[in-house]
């Protein structure tokens, strides 16, 4: 009987040398020392050995228990360390791991950028909707149906009286109908046409911008955009006031600016002409004012509507308007 206990203990040592892991040393603590366990089974098969063995028996038989106990405690505290060490602990000698860093995109830097140069001349910044009735967008601004001025920009129409803005100016009569002058603001946002090519997008962003009040003159609307310009870029930039049509401002002038990416000689981006078309602008129209029921004779003003594309091209000299909506992540990652 003594061998079978010195056997037993022998084969539990063997065992749990060659256990790799916490649950192999769980399994063989069960098989040994649990309810059902060798351990266990010998002891309360004492009484059946004769009474002159039994003590020697029973006191061996414990000994081994306990040092069993004890051997399968050790174990399992170094196997977990080990696994400690494997994953979970922190080596602080490793470099960190640099978290990629986002940006805003180009053109939210540009509108941004415009926006706090027109916020700092006093100009409050509103908003208007991207879908936007006929009304607002052609009717308010002196552009009544079936007038040839509703083709210099192809519509998308959602339904007969409801179309994507073609432009931020219907923030104008929305902003001037709920308020009386003075009015000083701008307005960015994204706008819709029928349009694609190198310096066109389907959809691209404007900033529009309105002031009325009393005694405003046409100087002031060179001076601010002047000024705009020279701040966007630089005060060595040069730009040139040209006449030209809006049925909603009189007179009118588009802003071009000198061509950046050939800087004047003529390239594919400015059309060979060396400027580029970045505003239209002009007096506000008196029958704009007479739609709100603004006072004519109280009161004139000035608007202008940019491209914030052209800006950023400009800006940053990229030839193709469309870059900005590849969503390439290295040409994104560049701004
Ligand atoms: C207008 O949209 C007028 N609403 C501007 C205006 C406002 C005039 C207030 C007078 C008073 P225009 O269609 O020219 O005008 O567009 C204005 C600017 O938007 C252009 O100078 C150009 O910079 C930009 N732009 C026009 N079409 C596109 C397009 N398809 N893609 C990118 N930019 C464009
Ligand atoms: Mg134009």
């Amino acid at each position: 009987m003594e061998n079978t206990l010195e056997r037993i203990y022998a084969d539990a040592m063997e065992a749990l040398a060659s256990a790799t892991d916490v649950d192999a040393v769980s399994d063989l603590s069960t098989q040994y020392l649990g309810r059902k366990g060798h351990i266990t089974h010998y002891l309360r098969n004492i009484s059946s050995l004769p009474v002159a063995e039994r003590p020697q028996a029973g006191k061996r038989a414990n000994e081994i228990k306990r040092s069993l106990e004890g051997e399968f405690k050790n174990t399992l505290t170094r196997l977990a360390n080990v696994s400690k060490t494997a994953t979970d602990r922190i080596d602080v000698s490793l470099p960190g791991r640099v978290p990629e860093k986002g940006s805003l995109h180009p053109i939210t830097q540009i509108t941004n950028h415009i926006c706090n140069i027109f916020s700092q001349m006093g100009f409050d910044v509103v908003e208007g909707p991207e879908v936007e009735t006929d009304y607002y967008n052609f009717e308010a601004l002196n552009i009544p149906k079936n007038h040839p001025a509703r083709d210099m920009q192809d519509t998308f129409y959602v339904s007969d009286n409801v179309v994507l803005r073609t432009h931020t100016s219907p923030t104008q009569p929305r902003v001037m109908e709920k308020q009386p002058p003075p009015v000083r603001i701008i307005a960015p946002g994204k706008v819709y046409r029928c349009d694609s090519d190198l310096t066109h997008t389907p959809m691209f962003h404007q900033v529009e911008g309105l002031l009325v009040d009393r005694h405003v003159s046409f100087a002031d609307l060179k001076g601010t955009l002047t000024a705009f310009i020279h701040q966007m870029f630089d005060d060595q930039t040069t730009l040139r006031f040209r006449p030209s049509f809006f049925p909603f401002t009189e007179p009118s002038a588009e802003v071009d600016i000198r061509c950046v990416i050939c800087r004047g000689k003529g390239c594919r981006v400015c059309s060979q002409t060396g400027w580029l078309e970045i505003l239209g602008s002009g007096m506000v129209h008196p029958a704009v004012f007479e739609n709100i029921g603004y006072d004519t004779n109280r009161y004139t003003g000035f608007a202008f509507g940019m491209g914030v594309e052209r800006i950023a091209m400009l800006k940053y000299g990229i030839d193709d308007i469309r870059r900005y909506f590849d969503n390439d992540y290295r040409f994104l990652s560049q701004f």
